[in-house]
């Protein structure tokens, strides 16, 4: 291999066709499709997710490739994401990188896709600082909200999770019930900013340890929301600032409330958020906050909070340090272990 390393990185887990290269820690060209499809039912249609990856695919590489500069010939190895995810979706990206690498014959990188969320902290970028091992990283996407003791590259372990939904999905179940399309989770965002956070109160769920639980608020929200419905059927339209505002607070609170617990108990104060719900203004706002005292936190980049290849071709980067490539038998999988 040369000196640098390119790597071609291909995220396929959900509804983003992605992909994107790297050269060592630096990313040349992150190039996404996001599909609108799923807006207009509320979620993800996985058979219209895989659809689309299919449609997807070579044009987001080709734009990949050429945004980057480079020629095909220069990639040295091909790094996709084996999993979480839909299991249809995966197939589609596992199976462009496989027959990439075969093709071409360079190394395979089967990438975990919620490492990848916590290693894009490791992109190069001047006007960040990387977190030093052992870090703490919350990571919230809309499949997954962890607390996760990040050692190093790759030995993380989950020290606690949700028992139920995920905190993406909080907003995004929320902002359904609030009329919003899918995914509500940037527009309770953006509607929060317009919002008094004091104005309505959730119930919050008491949950052992470093877990996590949603569905409570969920169902204190769906009630709230009939109640008030039934005295005035404009409740929603007159209140849509303050009830997003409301929400968004409640659902930081309880993800800060066990982050800080995971610091106590574990005395690590450097601490990380990633995933699609470390976009989110408010909570990446509550986590600087804590730079204030005695914590150094560490929020990333906008366009790497949600899903992207970038990441991928990053957490690609430390497996060939780690010489963990994979061959032509790996598939994908729906669920991975850590
Ligand atoms: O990591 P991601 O792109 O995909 C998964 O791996 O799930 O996360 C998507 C989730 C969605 O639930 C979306 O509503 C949420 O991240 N999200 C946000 C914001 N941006 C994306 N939630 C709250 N505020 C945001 N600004
Ligand atoms: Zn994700």
């Amino acid at each position: 291999m040369a000196a640098h390393t390119i790597i071609l990185g291909i995220e396929s887990s959900c509804d983003d066709t992605s992909a994107s290269i790297s050269r060592d820690f630096e990313i040349l060209s992150n190039v996404t499709a996001n599909q609108s499809i799923h807006e207009q039912y509320g979620g993800v249609v996985p058979e219209l997710a895989s659809r689309s990856h299919q449609e997807n695919i070579v044009p987001v590489v080709e734009a990949a490739i050429k945004k980057a500069g480079i020629s095909i010939s220069e990639i040295d190895a091909v790094a996709f994401t084996q999993g979480p995810g839909l299991l249809g979706s995966l197939v589609v990206g596992a199976s462009f990188a496989k027959s990439f690498a075969l093709a071409r014959n360079i190394p395979l990188l089967a990438v975990h896709h919620m490492k990848a969320h916590i290693l894009a902290h490791f992109i190069n970028d001047s006007n960040k600082q990387k977190p030093p091992f052992p870090f703490l990283c919350l990571t919230v996407s809309g499949g997954h909200t962890q607390i996760v003791k990040v050692e190093s590259a790759s030995k993380m372990t989950v020290l606690g999770k949700t028992i139920d939904d995920a905190a993406g999905e909080a907003f995004d179940k929320s902002a359904k019930m609030l009329g919003l399309p899918y995914p509500g989770g940037p527009l309770i965002d953006k509607f929060s900013k317009l919002g008094d956070s004091t104005k309505f109160k959730f119930s919050k769920p008491r949950i052992q340890g470093l877990d996590f639980s949603f569905s409570g608020l969920k169902t204190s929200i769906l009630y709230t929301i009939r109640d008030q419905v039934k005295l005035n059927s404009n409740f929603i339209e007159e209140n849509k600032m303050d009830l997003c505002a409301s929400i968004q607070s409640t659902i930081i609170q309880l993800l800060m409330e066990k982050i800080e617990k995971a610091v106590k108990e574990t005395g690590i104060t450097h601490v990380a958020i990633a995933g699609g719900v470390s976009a989110n203004s408010g909570l990446r706002e509550a986590l600087e906050k804590k730079n204030e005292q005695d914590w150094t936190t560490y929020v990333p980049k906008f366009e790497f909070c949600t899903d992207n290849a970038a990441m991928i071709a990053i957490a690609g980067k430390f497996l060939i340090n780690e010489k963990q490539f994979a061959n032509q038998q790996v598939v994908a999988k729906a669920r991975i272990d850590w």
